[in-house]
């Protein structure tokens, strides 16, 4: 597996594999992988069958992305064991980009992708002021470095992959998008880094979310008023321990309250379980 940290050489080699007709399928992640994360790089693969498919890795935490009082210094950096894992996996090349790659005259001088708000100020948009503007301006760099024929991303973060998926439409970029359902722990906690956060005590009882999420989806599917379900759901969680900071039921296209007849929906939801903020999300369907 190459490592790279400048974009150079790494150009170079991407212009050397594109001249020999291969796909580059790029997975951009922030470190501290687990088989989520791999679960990306075999979704990419797997995704192009007709050429030899080149896979790219990076980890990179964007500073740009972390709120003031967020865990920017404290979110969690395993490069050593990160690529081990890549390199078991067969992915062909690792990018840890430097800062100044990405941010030549620092962050805050750096230029932005400011995602629509109807779509970016929303739900994580309004928890987390800036969080899409970050995540589009650093994955829109990224794309412009790597050069992807196709990018894959996790359904996990459901708003981040709309926001990328209208990034990419909106200008016009030359790159497919494509995603991989939540990979979950035994007990339905999908995994994310963060969930290193969690105490022991906590971790046994982090399960529940998406038991709840289950529960919200089953009775919407059921017939049951989306408003009340929602009540119902936010008690249920606050009942099991964790502080809800919204808990909706929206249309997947593009997160917007549903309309009578809109059928395709999604349950997503934030909480608190101690300092821990988890997010989940449930994609499902209804009869008209
Ligand atoms: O999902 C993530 O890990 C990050 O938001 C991403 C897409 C790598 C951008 O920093």
């Amino acid at each position: 597996m190459q490592i790279h940290q400048h974009a150079q050489p790494l150009r170079e080699q991407v212009a050397e594999w594109k001249a020999q007709g291969d796909c580059i399928a790029f997975v951009p992640t922030m470190g501290n992988l687990h088989d989520g994360h791999l679960s990306l790089v075999e979704a990419a693969r797997r995704e192009q069958t007709d050429s030899n498919v080149r896979t790219i890795v990076s980890i990179f935490v964007n500073p740009m992305q972390f709120g003031e009082n967020e865990d920017f210094d404290t979110y969690p950096r395993t490069l050593e064991d990160d690529t081990r894992k890549l390199q078991q996996l067969g992915v062909d090349m690792l990018y840890i980009p430097n800062i100044g790659d990405i941010y030549p005259d620092g962050v805050d001088a750096a230029t932005r992708v400011v995602p629509p708000a109807a779509l970016g100020d929303i739900l994580e948009g309004e928890s987390r002021p800036g969080f899409f503007t970050g995540v589009a301006t650093v994955v829109n760099k990224l794309f412009n470095i790597v050069r992807p024929d196709i990018a894959c991303f996790g359904e996990k973060d459901f708003q981040q992959l709309l926001v990328i998926r209208r990034m990419v439409a909106d200008l016009a970029m030359p790159v497919a998008i494509i995603s991989a359902p939540i990979a979950r722990e035994a007990d339905g906690l999908a995994m994310s880094s963060r969930n290193r956060y969690l105490s022991d005590a906590e971790r046994a009882d982090a399960g529940k979310f998406n038991l709840c999420l289950q529960h919200l989806v089953s009775e919407v599917q059921q017939g049951a008023d989306s408003q009340y379900a929602v009540m119902h759901a936010s008690q249920e969680l606050e009942n099991h321990g964790f502080v809800v900071d919204y808990v909706v039921i929206r249309r997947q296209q593009d997160l917007a309250v549903p309309e009578p007849g809109d059928t395709k929906l999604v349950a997503l939801a934030a909480v608190w379980l101690g300092k821990t903020r988890l997010i989940d999300n449930m994609c499902f369907e209804i009869n008209k």
